[in-house]
């Protein structure tokens, strides 16, 4: 099968008939392969690296170095699947050229596009990177570098007005170039809104059923993460308890010398035992 382009996902579109569009991020070379031979259509190598795996507390932490570093891992898998590279928080907002220069590496890194966060003032610098030929999709509503700016992690569009900014920011991002749109944490009547009103999917996290398609973070569907659980989240395994389970009948195994057992070990053949002049075992 060949990789999914952004052109591609620009028209799956579920009023015209398209399949919802499957997200979920990964961001190394085991958690790729999980998610490509599970057939999600975007791998997402999200900024949110920093919060599951890195132990941050928030997105804020991790820089363009390190997001290509991750997005290198999952490309080295070479999956059917779209990658998504996310640009960190800083490295769309200082000036056009290095937005496109951070952009550029995380493509050269492998991503086949971009993502970044905001709406309406983000659209220069969309418009620069969508210039150098490299797709970008857009990502608005709860936008977790926003963390402090937005006094928390709170959902997005619940006032009138703000819904409509919303609706209108979509449609700019969209006129600007965004192949994509993800709406993160935005009330169901919202999502729905901003679906309809633009050309271009909508890839919805906390935004209810009516987007062209849902993403979901790696370690919170298996369950890896335990610490926080928002009401968006379904787990569809719990691989922290089976995992610490595992781990826990190793330490019993190597704790009681049931493992490893001779099966597991290596043996010098009966001649070498000999030249040796010790017995075999
Ligand atoms: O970084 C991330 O995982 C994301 C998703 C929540 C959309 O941006």
């Amino acid at each position: 099968m060949d990789t999914l382009t952004a052109p591609a996902i620009r028209v799956r579109k579920v009023r015209d008939g398209a399949d919802p569009l499957v997200m979920v991020t990964a961001y190394d070379a085991p958690s790729a392969r999980v998610v490509n031979e599970a057939g999600a259509d975007l791998i997402l190598v999200g900024d949110s690296v920093a919060m599951v795996v890195l132990g941050y507390d928030d997105t804020l932490q991790v820089t363009v170095d390190d997001m290509a570093h991750h997005v290198a891992a999952v490309a080295r898998t070479r999956p059917d699947a779209h990658i998504v590279g996310d640009l960190p928080w800083m490295s769309y907002h200082v000036s056009a050229s290095r937005t496109v220069r951070n952009a550029a590496q995380l493509i050269r890194a492998g991503a086949h596009s971009v993502k970044l966060e905001g709406g309406r003032k983000r659209l220069p610098m969309i418009e620069r990177i969508c210039g150098a030929e490299i797709p970008v999709m857009g990502h608005i509503g709860l936008t977790p570098q926003s963390v402090h700016a937005m006094g928390g992690f709170k959902v997005q569009g619940r006032k009138a007005e703000a819904a409509r900014r919303l609706v209108q920011a979509a449609k700019s991002l969209a006129h600007a170039g965004c192949y994509a749109i993800v709406l993160e944490g935005v009330p169901v009547q919202v999502a729905e809104m901003v679906t309809e009103a633009i050309e271009v999917p909508t890839i919805g996290i906390g935004a209810g059923p009516h987007c062209d398609g849902q993403v979901l973070v790696y370690h919170d569907l298996l369950g890896f993460e335990q610490r926080l659980a928002p009401k968006f989240v379904r787990r569809y395994a719990d691989l922290h308890a089976a995992a610490t389970e595992a781990v826990r009948r190793f330490s019993d195994d190597v704790r009681s010398g049931a493992f490893p057992a001779l099966e597991e070990s290596y043996h010098l053949s009966e001649a070498e035992l000999a030249a040796l002049g010790v017995a075999g075992v």
